[in-house]
């Protein structure tokens, strides 16, 4: 069986963007692959944390996962600071991976903008390699992601061909997969950004644990534009076409038939209500199980199963790295 692979990292309430690039993919493929679901706690104090909504937020993005329609019986769950292997394989990576590589990530740029040298961690230009890591200690065959990570999931392919060629056969060259629509759910105050747990500010921005009535205002307020008719044209309506995207992507419809339903509408009230209608009759069932997950307790038992399997096939896999690099004794 092909194993599937993805994390989720901590930093922040998720939002709606996470849901439909990356947790719903999980949900459709997690019968059809081995599937390895984690939390990236290690990937988050890339910016400060505070350590005890840390630790409470491992536990939540768990239960978020859980609420959406993951299930143990299909996923590998683990936090990754559980398999501290990650970042031994990091250490190695960084040793066969360029400055000029990582300089030219999108995301770093971004979130290193208008900042001093002095201002910029270490682990925010390296976050990349340890993310190989995450992806090539299990051999993943495919990693579901939203379209701001696939250059990292190349970075993480150019690793792998890079180690293989230079220690012999060793990791699987793995696949991004993006969804067609939704990969990149945009900001609903700004939609030239992504929308993203860290916004400057929420209003732009659908939490999953947001109630019903922040839904519908966020959504009402949503910048779109003065031509007051729907249709999707992502360059000249772009806030138009996100909501569209977000209605397709939920329905599980493709784009052309969102766009059908909503085309000629000339009152962007009545469709921005059909679209928190149908926002909000998503989110509330999964906020329901969201809730009881966290309540009966099943986390940390899922957590702790998913670690002890983690490590033992991030275990077999680093031993022969170890072996190829040329490290102990032979
Ligand atoms: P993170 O935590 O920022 O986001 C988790 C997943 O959600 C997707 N996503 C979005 N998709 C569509 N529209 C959006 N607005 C949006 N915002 C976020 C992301 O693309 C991602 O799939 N580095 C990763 C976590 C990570 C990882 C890995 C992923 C660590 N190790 C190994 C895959 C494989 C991150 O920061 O994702």
């Amino acid at each position: 069986m092909k194993r599937f692979l993805s994390l989720v990292q901590p930093s922040g309430s998720l939002t709606i963007g996470n849901y439909i690039g990356s947790i719903r993919q999980f949900v459709k493929l997690q019968e059809s692959y081995d599937t390895f679901i984690g939390v990236a706690d290690m990937h988050s104090i890339t910016v400060p944390q505070n350590p005890e909504f840390l630790h409470r937020r491992n536990r939540e993005v768990l239960a978020w996962f859980v609420a959406a329609g993951l299930s143990d019986k299909h996923c590998t769950f683990f936090i990754q600071s559980d398999v501290r292997l990650h970042a031994e394989l990091a250490w190695i990576f960084e040793c066969i991976t360029n400055m000029g590589e990582l300089s030219r990530m999108t995301q770093f740029k971004v979130k290193t903008e208008g900042k001093t040298d002095k201002k910029i961690p270490c682990g925010l230009f390296t976050y990349p390699v340890l993310m190989a890591a995450d992806i090539l200690i299990y051999d993943a065959d495919i990693v579901p992601v939203g379209s701001d990570q696939k250059q990292h999931v190349e970075l993480a392919r150019n690793i792998a061909e890079c180690f293989n060629s230079r220690f012999g056969d060793t990791f699987v060259v793995p696949e991004p997969v993006i969804p067609n629509v939704g990969g990149r759910v945009r900001d609903l105050q700004d939609p030239s950004k992504k929308m993203s747990k860290s916004a400057t500010s929420p209003k732009g921005v659908i939490f999953l644990d947001d109630d019903e009535a922040a839904i519908r205002k966020k959504i009402s307020s949503a910048a779109t534009d003065m031509d007051a008719c729907v249709d999707y044209d992502e360059a000249s309506k772009p806030g138009v076409s996100n909501l569209i995207s977000i209605y397709a992507s939920l329905n599980e419809i493709g784009l052309p038939e969102a766009i059908a339903k909503f085309k000629g509408e000339t009152r962007y009230s009545v469709f921005k209500k059909a679209i928190a209608d149908c926002v909000v009759e998503h989110l509330m069932p999964i906020q329901e199980r969201y809730r009881k997950v966290l309540a009966d307790g099943m986390v940390d038992e899922y957590l702790d199963k998913g670690a002890k399997r983690a490590r033992e096939v991030a275990g077999r896999k680093l031993d022969e790295v170890f072996a190829k690099v040329g490290f102990g004794r032979a």
